[in-house]
Protein backbone atom coordinates (compact mmCIF):
# COMPACT_ATOMS: atom_id res chain seq x y z
CA UNK A 1 0.00 0.00 0.00
CA UNK A 2 1.17 3.88 -0.74
CA UNK A 3 0.05 6.72 1.15
CA UNK A 4 -0.05 8.82 -2.06
CA UNK A 5 -2.88 6.11 -3.71
CA UNK A 6 -4.99 7.03 -0.10
CA UNK A 7 -4.43 10.40 -0.65
CA UNK A 8 -5.49 10.18 -4.09
CA UNK A 9 -8.29 8.34 -3.21
CA UNK A 10 -10.22 10.71 -0.83
CA UNK A 11 -9.24 13.78 -2.31
CA UNK A 12 -11.54 12.42 -5.52
CA UNK A 13 -14.38 11.79 -2.87
CA UNK A 14 -14.15 7.49 -2.75
CA UNK A 15 -14.24 5.58 0.72
CA UNK A 16 -11.49 3.94 1.75
CA UNK A 17 -10.84 0.90 3.51
CA UNK A 18 -10.44 -0.42 7.08
CA UNK A 19 -6.91 -2.20 5.87
CA UNK A 20 -6.20 1.78 4.16
CA UNK A 21 -7.28 3.57 7.47
CA UNK A 22 -5.20 1.29 9.73
CA UNK A 23 -2.23 1.68 7.30
CA UNK A 24 -2.68 5.74 7.33
CA UNK A 25 -2.60 5.55 10.80
CA UNK A 26 -0.10 2.76 12.21
CA UNK A 27 2.43 3.94 9.55
CA UNK A 28 2.55 7.70 10.76
CA UNK A 29 2.57 6.99 14.38
CA UNK A 30 5.37 5.23 14.00
CA UNK A 31 7.41 8.06 12.00
CA UNK A 32 6.92 6.13 8.38
CA UNK A 33 4.35 8.43 6.52
CA UNK A 34 5.77 12.06 6.65
CA UNK A 35 3.77 14.72 7.56
CA UNK A 36 3.68 16.30 4.32
CA UNK A 37 1.65 13.32 3.33
CA UNK A 38 -0.72 13.26 6.16
CA UNK A 39 -1.19 17.29 5.87
CA UNK A 40 -2.56 16.19 1.95
CA UNK A 41 -4.35 13.14 3.36
CA UNK A 42 -6.00 15.19 6.45
CA UNK A 43 -7.05 18.23 3.89
CA UNK A 44 -8.80 15.78 1.96
CA UNK A 45 -11.08 14.68 4.59
CA UNK A 46 -11.36 17.99 5.16
CA UNK A 47 -12.96 18.47 1.93
CA UNK A 48 -14.60 15.32 1.07
CA UNK A 49 -15.74 13.99 4.77
CA UNK A 50 -16.41 10.46 5.68
CA UNK A 51 -18.56 8.01 5.81
CA UNK A 52 -20.04 6.48 9.45
CA UNK A 53 -17.96 3.38 9.28
CA UNK A 54 -14.92 5.28 7.92
CA UNK A 55 -14.96 7.42 10.97
CA UNK A 56 -15.65 4.71 13.06
CA UNK A 57 -12.15 2.50 11.70
CA UNK A 58 -10.55 5.76 12.01
CA UNK A 59 -11.39 6.28 15.97
CA UNK A 60 -10.35 2.62 16.41
CA UNK A 61 -7.17 2.89 14.90
CA UNK A 62 -6.02 5.97 17.02
CA UNK A 63 -7.45 4.47 20.13
CA UNK A 64 -5.47 1.21 19.04
CA UNK A 65 -2.60 3.31 18.22
CA UNK A 66 -0.74 3.17 22.17
CA UNK A 67 -1.67 2.03 25.69
CA UNK A 68 -5.60 1.51 26.06
CA UNK A 69 -6.98 0.95 29.86
CA UNK A 70 -8.24 -1.98 30.69
CA UNK A 71 -11.68 -1.58 32.88
CA UNK A 72 -12.63 -5.02 32.77
CA UNK A 73 -12.26 -5.67 36.27
CA UNK A 74 -14.95 -3.02 37.59
CA UNK A 75 -18.30 -4.37 37.64
CA UNK A 76 -20.94 -3.09 35.62
CA UNK A 77 -20.74 -0.46 32.68
CA UNK A 78 -18.62 1.71 32.78
CA UNK A 79 -20.05 5.43 31.46
CA UNK A 80 -17.45 8.18 30.81
CA UNK A 81 -18.59 11.63 30.29
CA UNK A 82 -17.05 14.55 27.79
CA UNK A 83 -17.64 17.95 27.53
CA UNK A 84 -16.11 20.23 24.51
CA UNK A 85 -14.57 22.70 26.84
CA UNK A 86 -16.02 25.77 28.99
CA UNK A 87 -15.56 28.30 31.21
CA UNK A 88 -16.99 27.28 35.13
CA UNK A 89 -18.06 24.29 33.65
CA UNK A 90 -18.07 22.48 37.16
CA UNK A 91 -20.45 19.70 35.85
CA UNK A 92 -17.74 16.45 36.41
CA UNK A 93 -17.19 17.61 40.06
CA UNK A 94 -20.59 16.98 40.72
CA UNK A 95 -21.65 14.41 38.28
CA UNK A 96 -19.10 12.21 39.62
CA UNK A 97 -20.45 11.76 43.16
CA UNK A 98 -24.01 12.30 41.50
CA UNK A 99 -24.26 9.10 39.02
CA UNK A 100 -22.25 6.69 41.51
CA UNK A 101 -24.57 7.13 44.19
CA UNK A 102 -27.33 5.78 41.50
CA UNK A 103 -24.72 2.58 41.25
CA UNK A 104 -23.14 3.64 37.91
CA UNK A 105 -19.56 3.24 38.20
CA UNK A 106 -17.19 6.23 37.44
CA UNK A 107 -13.40 5.49 36.48
CA UNK A 108 -12.41 8.91 35.24
CA UNK A 109 -9.26 10.01 34.12
CA UNK A 110 -9.63 13.88 33.84
CA UNK A 111 -7.06 16.67 32.49
CA UNK A 112 -5.35 19.73 33.67
CA UNK A 113 -7.17 23.29 32.66
CA UNK A 114 -5.47 25.07 29.59
CA UNK A 115 -6.25 29.03 29.09
CA UNK A 116 -9.60 29.89 29.58
CA UNK A 117 -10.61 26.39 30.00
CA UNK A 118 -10.80 24.38 33.57
CA UNK A 119 -9.64 21.41 34.40
CA UNK A 120 -11.20 18.58 36.88
CA UNK A 121 -7.60 17.82 38.38
CA UNK A 122 -6.98 21.19 39.07
CA UNK A 123 -10.07 21.74 41.03
CA UNK A 124 -9.83 18.36 42.76
CA UNK A 125 -6.28 19.50 44.02
CA UNK A 126 -8.17 22.43 45.79
CA UNK A 127 -8.91 20.09 48.28
CA UNK A 128 -6.51 19.90 51.05
CA UNK A 129 -4.08 16.64 50.35
CA UNK A 130 -6.51 15.02 47.00
CA UNK A 131 -3.95 13.45 44.79
CA UNK A 132 -4.67 11.55 41.15
CA UNK A 133 -1.43 9.25 41.33
CA UNK A 134 -3.24 6.16 41.92
CA UNK A 135 -1.84 2.49 40.56
CA UNK A 136 -4.17 1.23 38.86
CA UNK A 137 -4.95 -1.55 41.14
CA UNK A 138 -5.78 0.97 44.06
CA UNK A 139 -8.04 2.59 41.17
CA UNK A 140 -10.08 -0.74 39.91
CA UNK A 141 -10.58 -1.72 44.00
CA UNK A 142 -11.67 2.24 44.49
CA UNK A 143 -14.67 1.97 41.57
CA UNK A 144 -16.07 -1.10 42.67
CA UNK A 145 -15.74 -0.46 46.50
CA UNK A 146 -17.23 2.84 46.26
CA UNK A 147 -18.36 4.04 42.62
CA UNK A 148 -15.97 6.65 42.09
CA UNK A 149 -12.59 7.28 41.32
CA UNK A 150 -10.38 10.15 39.31
CA UNK A 151 -7.08 9.75 37.98
CA UNK A 152 -4.94 11.80 36.05
CA UNK A 153 -3.63 11.21 32.18
CA UNK A 154 -1.40 8.82 32.45
CA UNK A 155 0.41 6.40 30.32
CA UNK A 156 1.10 6.66 26.42
CA UNK A 157 -2.63 7.49 25.18
CA UNK A 158 -4.02 7.64 21.79
CA UNK A 159 -0.11 9.02 20.48
CA UNK A 160 -1.67 8.89 16.87
CA UNK A 161 -4.03 11.89 17.88
CA UNK A 162 -1.46 13.56 19.79
CA UNK A 163 0.48 13.91 16.56
CA UNK A 164 -2.32 14.27 14.12
CA UNK A 165 -3.98 17.07 16.73
CA UNK A 166 -0.52 18.95 16.51
CA UNK A 167 -0.36 18.43 13.07
CA UNK A 168 -4.23 19.90 12.15
CA UNK A 169 -3.53 23.15 14.57
CA UNK A 170 -1.17 24.23 11.49
CA UNK A 171 -2.30 22.67 8.54
CA UNK A 172 -5.93 24.71 8.95
CA UNK A 173 -7.43 21.01 9.58
CA UNK A 174 -8.52 21.62 12.69
CA UNK A 175 -12.38 22.24 12.16
CA UNK A 176 -13.66 18.95 10.78
CA UNK A 177 -16.46 16.92 11.91
CA UNK A 178 -15.07 13.72 11.38
CA UNK A 179 -11.53 14.91 12.71
CA UNK A 180 -12.88 16.37 15.86
CA UNK A 181 -15.46 13.62 16.38
CA UNK A 182 -12.56 10.79 16.27
CA UNK A 183 -10.08 12.67 17.67
CA UNK A 184 -12.62 12.79 20.85
CA UNK A 185 -13.83 9.17 20.60
CA UNK A 186 -10.40 8.16 20.46
CA UNK A 187 -9.55 8.88 23.55
CA UNK A 188 -12.92 8.14 25.31
CA UNK A 189 -12.50 4.35 24.36
CA UNK A 190 -8.85 4.15 25.18
CA UNK A 191 -9.52 5.20 28.32
CA UNK A 192 -11.68 2.42 28.89
CA UNK A 193 -15.46 3.28 28.94
CA UNK A 194 -18.14 0.75 28.07
CA UNK A 195 -20.89 4.18 27.69
CA UNK A 196 -20.38 7.89 26.82
CA UNK A 197 -22.35 11.01 27.35
CA UNK A 198 -21.38 13.78 25.22
CA UNK A 199 -21.86 17.26 26.26
CA UNK A 200 -21.61 19.34 23.37
CA UNK A 201 -21.02 22.92 23.79
CA UNK A 202 -21.96 25.81 21.48
CA UNK A 203 -21.61 29.91 21.22
CA UNK A 204 -18.99 32.22 21.00
CA UNK A 205 -16.18 30.63 22.28
CA UNK A 206 -17.23 26.75 21.98
CA UNK A 207 -15.66 24.98 18.87
CA UNK A 208 -18.49 24.66 17.55
CA UNK A 209 -20.20 28.36 17.13
CA UNK A 210 -23.71 27.41 15.98
CA UNK A 211 -25.98 25.10 17.19
CA UNK A 212 -26.53 23.48 13.70
CA UNK A 213 -22.62 22.73 13.59
CA UNK A 214 -22.79 21.21 17.55
CA UNK A 215 -25.47 19.26 16.21
CA UNK A 216 -23.45 17.34 13.55
CA UNK A 217 -20.66 16.80 15.89
CA UNK A 218 -23.00 15.14 18.66
CA UNK A 219 -24.31 13.09 15.50
CA UNK A 220 -20.88 12.50 14.43
CA UNK A 221 -19.84 11.52 17.89
CA UNK A 222 -22.79 9.28 18.91
CA UNK A 223 -22.69 8.00 15.65
CA UNK A 224 -19.08 6.66 15.93
CA UNK A 225 -19.70 5.47 19.51
CA UNK A 226 -23.16 3.11 18.26
CA UNK A 227 -20.83 1.81 15.30
CA UNK A 228 -18.04 0.64 18.11
CA UNK A 229 -20.09 -0.75 20.79
CA UNK A 230 -20.46 1.77 23.18
CA UNK A 231 -23.84 3.16 23.87
CA UNK A 232 -23.38 7.10 23.30
CA UNK A 233 -25.85 9.81 24.23
CA UNK A 234 -25.68 13.60 23.48
CA UNK A 235 -26.74 16.98 24.44
CA UNK A 236 -26.34 20.55 23.15
CA UNK A 237 -25.67 22.81 25.88
CA UNK A 238 -24.42 26.73 25.28
CA UNK A 239 -21.24 27.89 26.30
CA UNK A 240 -21.85 31.72 25.18
CA UNK A 241 -21.55 32.46 29.10
CA UNK A 242 -20.10 31.21 31.76
CA UNK A 243 -21.80 28.22 33.53
CA UNK A 244 -22.90 28.65 37.31
CA UNK A 245 -21.04 31.51 38.71
CA UNK A 246 -18.18 30.87 40.38
CA UNK A 247 -14.81 30.70 37.85
CA UNK A 248 -11.27 29.37 39.34
CA UNK A 249 -10.65 25.87 41.53
CA UNK A 250 -11.84 26.14 45.16
CA UNK A 251 -14.30 28.64 44.10
CA UNK A 252 -15.60 26.22 41.65
CA UNK A 253 -14.88 23.20 44.25
CA UNK A 254 -17.64 25.28 46.61
CA UNK A 255 -20.27 25.57 43.86
CA UNK A 256 -20.10 21.95 43.38
CA UNK A 257 -20.84 20.86 47.47
CA UNK A 258 -23.67 23.28 46.69
CA UNK A 259 -24.91 21.56 44.12
CA UNK A 260 -24.39 18.36 45.36
CA UNK A 261 -26.75 19.84 48.65
CA UNK A 262 -29.45 20.92 45.94
CA UNK A 263 -28.44 24.75 46.50
CA UNK A 264 -26.12 25.24 43.39
CA UNK A 265 -26.81 27.20 40.32
CA UNK A 266 -30.35 26.98 37.97
CA UNK A 267 -28.13 26.40 35.02
CA UNK A 268 -25.56 23.79 36.62
CA UNK A 269 -27.90 21.96 38.48
CA UNK A 270 -30.03 21.32 35.08
CA UNK A 271 -27.29 20.16 32.75
CA UNK A 272 -26.24 17.93 36.11
CA UNK A 273 -29.73 16.41 35.82
CA UNK A 274 -30.07 15.98 31.82
CA UNK A 275 -26.70 14.60 31.55
CA UNK A 276 -26.51 12.57 34.85
CA UNK A 277 -29.84 10.98 33.62
CA UNK A 278 -28.30 10.04 30.29
CA UNK A 279 -25.44 8.30 32.27
CA UNK A 280 -27.85 6.64 34.20
CA UNK A 281 -29.47 5.24 31.29
CA UNK A 282 -26.31 4.24 29.37
CA UNK A 283 -25.43 2.97 32.52
CA UNK A 284 -27.84 0.42 32.51
CA UNK A 285 -28.95 1.52 36.14
CA UNK A 286 -32.65 2.91 34.46
CA UNK A 287 -34.97 2.24 31.79
CA UNK A 288 -35.82 6.06 30.71
CA UNK A 289 -34.51 9.30 31.42
CA UNK A 290 -37.11 10.62 33.37
CA UNK A 291 -36.63 7.38 35.56
CA UNK A 292 -33.47 8.12 35.74
CA UNK A 293 -33.86 11.95 37.14
CA UNK A 294 -36.19 11.00 39.61
CA UNK A 295 -33.10 8.64 41.15
CA UNK A 296 -30.32 11.19 40.90
CA UNK A 297 -33.32 14.10 42.77
CA UNK A 298 -33.57 11.34 45.32
CA UNK A 299 -29.59 11.03 46.08
CA UNK A 300 -29.43 14.38 46.06
CA UNK A 301 -32.60 15.23 48.36
CA UNK A 302 -31.23 12.20 50.76
CA UNK A 303 -27.26 13.05 50.94
CA UNK A 304 -26.41 10.37 49.18
CA UNK A 305 -24.60 12.10 46.64
CA UNK A 306 -22.83 14.26 48.87
CA UNK A 307 -22.02 11.01 51.16
CA UNK A 308 -20.09 9.33 48.02
CA UNK A 309 -18.19 12.95 47.57
CA UNK A 310 -17.19 12.65 50.81
CA UNK A 311 -15.60 9.26 50.63
CA UNK A 312 -13.98 9.81 47.21
CA UNK A 313 -12.25 12.75 49.03
CA UNK A 314 -11.25 10.04 51.34
CA UNK A 315 -10.24 7.72 49.32
CA UNK A 316 -7.72 9.83 47.51
CA UNK A 317 -6.08 11.60 50.62
CA UNK A 318 -7.98 14.47 50.68
CA UNK A 319 -9.93 15.93 53.97
CA UNK A 320 -13.57 15.29 53.56
CA UNK A 321 -14.10 17.87 56.03
CA UNK A 322 -14.19 20.84 53.48
CA UNK A 323 -17.61 19.07 52.27
CA UNK A 324 -19.09 20.57 55.57
CA UNK A 325 -16.89 23.41 55.39
CA UNK A 326 -16.18 25.21 52.71
CA UNK A 327 -13.89 27.59 54.71
CA UNK A 328 -11.45 24.70 54.78
CA UNK A 329 -10.67 25.63 50.95
CA UNK A 330 -7.88 27.24 49.85
CA UNK A 331 -8.82 30.93 50.50
CA UNK A 332 -7.94 34.36 48.77
CA UNK A 333 -6.63 37.38 50.31
CA UNK A 334 -8.30 39.99 48.71
CA UNK A 335 -12.18 39.89 47.93
CA UNK A 336 -13.12 42.82 45.39
CA UNK A 337 -16.40 43.74 44.13
CA UNK A 338 -17.09 44.86 40.47
CA UNK A 339 -19.32 47.75 40.62
CA UNK A 340 -21.51 48.38 37.67
CA UNK A 341 -20.69 51.25 35.88
CA UNK A 342 -24.07 50.87 33.63
CA UNK A 343 -27.49 50.28 34.56
CA UNK A 344 -29.60 47.33 32.40
CA UNK A 345 -30.55 44.35 30.68
CA UNK A 346 -27.34 41.90 30.38
CA UNK A 347 -27.36 41.08 26.70
CA UNK A 348 -24.07 39.36 26.38
CA UNK A 349 -21.79 37.72 29.39
CA UNK A 350 -19.05 36.61 27.04
CA UNK A 351 -17.59 33.57 28.67
CA UNK A 352 -14.26 33.45 26.62
CA UNK A 353 -13.74 36.71 27.77
CA UNK A 354 -14.12 36.18 32.18
CA UNK A 355 -12.32 32.95 31.29
CA UNK A 356 -9.25 34.80 30.49
CA UNK A 357 -10.28 37.46 33.45
CA UNK A 358 -9.85 34.59 35.83
CA UNK A 359 -7.08 32.99 33.85
CA UNK A 360 -4.98 36.53 34.27
CA UNK A 361 -5.30 36.34 38.21
CA UNK A 362 -3.77 33.00 38.03
CA UNK A 363 -7.40 30.78 38.50
CA UNK A 364 -5.72 29.55 34.75
CA UNK A 365 -2.74 28.28 32.95
CA UNK A 366 -1.75 31.34 30.29
CA UNK A 367 0.85 28.23 29.16
CA UNK A 368 1.34 24.42 29.95
CA UNK A 369 4.46 25.29 32.08
CA UNK A 370 1.99 28.68 34.23
CA UNK A 371 2.05 27.61 37.98
CA UNK A 372 -1.97 28.13 39.03
CA UNK A 373 -3.33 29.69 42.26
CA UNK A 374 -5.82 27.33 43.63
CA UNK A 375 -7.41 29.91 45.70
CA UNK A 376 -8.23 33.04 43.37
CA UNK A 377 -11.14 33.44 40.72
CA UNK A 378 -14.45 35.51 40.27
CA UNK A 379 -18.15 34.67 40.90
CA UNK A 380 -20.55 36.46 38.92
CA UNK A 381 -23.71 37.54 39.87
CA UNK A 382 -25.67 38.40 37.27
CA UNK A 383 -26.38 36.10 33.84
CA UNK A 384 -28.02 37.13 30.71
CA UNK A 385 -31.44 38.67 31.28
CA UNK A 386 -30.86 39.85 34.49
CA UNK A 387 -30.89 43.21 35.13
CA UNK A 388 -28.22 45.54 37.04
CA UNK A 389 -28.37 48.72 38.49
CA UNK A 390 -25.47 51.07 38.39
CA UNK A 391 -23.07 50.70 41.00
CA UNK A 392 -24.36 47.11 41.76
CA UNK A 393 -22.07 44.39 41.79
CA UNK A 394 -21.82 42.55 38.94
CA UNK A 395 -18.66 40.05 39.87
CA UNK A 396 -16.77 39.49 42.71
CA UNK A 397 -13.00 38.90 42.29
CA UNK A 398 -11.36 36.41 44.38
CA UNK A 399 -7.37 37.65 44.49
CA UNK A 400 -3.93 37.14 45.74
CA UNK A 401 -3.04 40.82 44.42
CA UNK A 402 -4.41 43.98 44.53
CA UNK A 403 -3.81 45.08 41.11
CA UNK A 404 -6.75 44.16 39.39
CA UNK A 405 -6.61 46.94 36.52
CA UNK A 406 -6.59 44.07 33.65
CA UNK A 407 -9.04 41.31 35.09
CA UNK A 408 -11.19 44.23 36.12
CA UNK A 409 -11.26 45.90 32.53
CA UNK A 410 -11.53 42.12 31.19
CA UNK A 411 -14.87 41.24 33.27
CA UNK A 412 -16.04 45.21 31.71
CA UNK A 413 -15.45 44.59 28.43
CA UNK A 414 -17.31 41.00 28.80
CA UNK A 415 -20.57 42.44 29.51
CA UNK A 416 -23.10 44.58 27.47
CA UNK A 417 -26.40 46.05 28.25
CA UNK A 418 -29.35 47.01 26.42
CA UNK A 419 -32.69 49.09 27.81
CA UNK A 420 -35.04 46.78 27.05
CA UNK A 421 -36.10 43.15 29.02
CA UNK A 422 -33.80 40.50 27.36
CA UNK A 423 -34.96 36.93 27.43
CA UNK A 424 -32.66 34.20 29.12
CA UNK A 425 -30.79 32.03 27.13
CA UNK A 426 -31.80 28.64 26.54
CA UNK A 427 -29.20 26.28 28.20
CA UNK A 428 -29.84 22.89 26.20
CA UNK A 429 -30.45 22.63 22.63
CA UNK A 430 -30.79 19.22 21.78
CA UNK A 431 -30.65 15.94 23.25
CA UNK A 432 -29.31 13.52 20.96
CA UNK A 433 -30.35 9.94 21.99
CA UNK A 434 -29.25 7.53 19.06
N1 LIG B 1 -10.97 18.30 21.01
C1 LIG B 1 -10.31 17.17 20.71
O1 LIG B 1 -9.98 16.39 21.58
N2 LIG B 1 -10.01 16.93 19.43
C2 LIG B 1 -10.35 17.76 18.43
O2 LIG B 1 -10.06 17.47 17.29
C3 LIG B 1 -11.03 18.93 18.75
C4 LIG B 1 -11.34 19.18 20.07
CA1 LIG C 1 -19.22 27.52 37.61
Amino acid sequence: MRMVDLIEKKRDGHELTTEEINFAITNYTNGDIADYQMSAFLMAIYFQNMTERERADLTLAMAESGDQIDLSAIDGIKVDKHSTGGVGDTTTLVLGPLVAACGVPVAKMSGRGLGHTGGTIDKLEAIDGFHVELSTEKFIKQVNDHKLAVIGQSGNLTPADKKLYALRDVTGTVNSIPLIASSIMSKKIAAGADAIVLDVKTGEGAFMKTPEDAKELAHAMVGIGNATGRKTMAIISDMSQPLGFAIGNALEVKEAIETLQGKGPEDLTELCMVLGSQMVVVGGKAETLEEARTMLEKVIENGQALEVFKQFIADQGGNPDVVDDVTLLPQAKFVTEVLSKEEGYVSFLEADEIGTAAMVLGAGRATKESIIDLAVGIVLHKKVGDFVKADESIATIYSNTEDLAECSKMIYNSIEYTSKPVEKIKLISALIID
